[in-house]
C-alpha cells in the first residue's frame, strides 16, 4: 500500500530500525526493490532523484512505482530525493508522491529555512511531510565536505520549519567511496536528541555494516542508497549473453541483482519482518 514519509518513519523510529530508500530509474530497478520488499516483509521507499522531475522522466516512471505501491501487501512510499525547488516539487505533488524532499542545504541557513518552510506548508496542503537537509552532502569527488551539522542548529530548524524528517551531513558523500567513510555516530545521537524527528543518512553505498548499525543505533531512521542500486543492474546488464535480445527474458538477471542488493539491505537495516 502507498504511504506517507510521516507514517513509515513512525513505524521504524517505534521499532527502532531504519527504512531503506532506493533510487529507482526505471521499469525494472521498481520491480526488484518490490520484489525484495515483498519477500522480506519489509516496508520500503521508492524514491526518484529531482532531476528527472525536471526533464520529465518522472512522468513515465511515476504510474511505474503507483502500480507497485497500489498492489504491495508492504507499505511503500514514493518520495522525491533531492527536491530542487519548487517546479520539481509541484511536479511531485501531480505525479502522485506520497512524500516530497527539497533540499536547501547548499544555500545559506536562512535561506534554507524560508525555502524549506514554504515547501512544509505547500505539502502540509496537500497531506504530505517533508523531509529537509542541513549539512549539505556533497559527492565523494568534491574537494571538501561542508561543516558537518550541528545539534542546536537542528533543533532551531527542526522548529522553524516543521520537517518531519532530517538529512544530515555525519561523514557520508553520494558516490563509489574511494576509501570507506567514517560517521561521527555521537553527533547523529546529538543530532537526535536535539531535534527529536527521525534522521536520514544520504550516500548510504558503501558504508561499512557495522558504521550503518551504529548509526540506526544512534537515531538514523531512512538510508539511502543510489550507486550500489545502479551497479547492482548494471553489473548484470553488461553481463547478460549477447543471444538473449528479448528485452524482457534479457531484464530478468538485472531484475534479480537488484532484488538481491535490496534484500541485502532490508536485513542489515533491521526492516525485514516489519509488515
Ligand atoms: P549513494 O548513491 O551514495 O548511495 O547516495 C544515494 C543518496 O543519498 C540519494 O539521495
Amino acid at each position: 500500500m502507498l504511504v506517507g514519509l510521516k507514517e513509515i518513519l513512525e513505524m521504524a523510529e517505534e521499532g527502532s530500525y531504519a527504512v531503506p530508500a532506493f533510487n529507482v530509474y526505471n521499469m525494472e530497478t521498481v520491480m526488484g526493490i518490490m520484489q525484495a520488499a515483498q519477500e522480506k516483509r519489509a516496508p520500503v521507499i521508492l524514491q526518484v532523484y529531482s532531476r528527472l522531475f525536471a526533464q520529465g522522466e518522472a512522468r513515465f516512471l511515476a504510474p511505474v512505482i503507483l502500480e507497485a505501491a497500489h498492489s504491495a501487501s508492504v507499505p511503500v512510499c514514493f518520495h522525491i530525493d533531492h527536491g530542487a525547488g519548487k517546479n520539481e516539487i509541484m511536479r511531485a505533488f501531480r505525479y502522485g508522491c506520497s512524500s516530497v524532499m527539497i533540499d536547501a542545504s547548499a544555500q545559506e541557513y536562512e535561506e534554507n529555512v524560508a525555502l524549506t518552510g514554504e515547501i512544509v506548508q505547500l505539502a502540509a496542503a496537500n497531506g504530505l511531510a517533508v523531509e529537509g537537509e542541513l549539512g549539505h552532502v556533497g559527492s565523494v569527488n568534491d574537494a571538501s565536505m561542508d561543516e558537518f551539522t550541528v545539534p542546536e542548529e537542528a533543533r532551531d530548524f527542526v522548529e522553524k520549519t516543521g520537517v518531519a524528517a532530517l538529512a544530515v551531513l555525519v561523514g557520508t558523500a553520494h558516490g563509489r567511496y574511494k576509501k570507506p567513510p567514517k560517521l561521527d555516530i555521537q553527533r547523529i545521537a546529538d543530532i537526535k536528541a536535539a531535534a527529536r524527528i527521525p534522521l536520514v543518512l544520504h550516500g548510504g553505498s558503501g558504508i561499512p555494516d557495522e558504521q550503518i548499525q551504529a548509526a540506526i543505533k544512534a537515531g538514523i531512521r531512512k538510508i539511502n542508497f543510489g550507486t550500489d542500486v545502479c551497479y547492482a543492474f548494471l553489473d548484470k546488464v553488461f553481463a547478460v549473453p549477447r543471444e538473449i535480445y528479448a528485452i524482457d527474458l534479457f531484464m530478468k538477471e538485472p531484475v534479480a541483482g537488484v532484488s538481491a542488493f535490496a534484500a541485502g539491505k532490508i536485513e542489515l537495516l533491521g526492516a525485514a519482518g516489519r509488515a
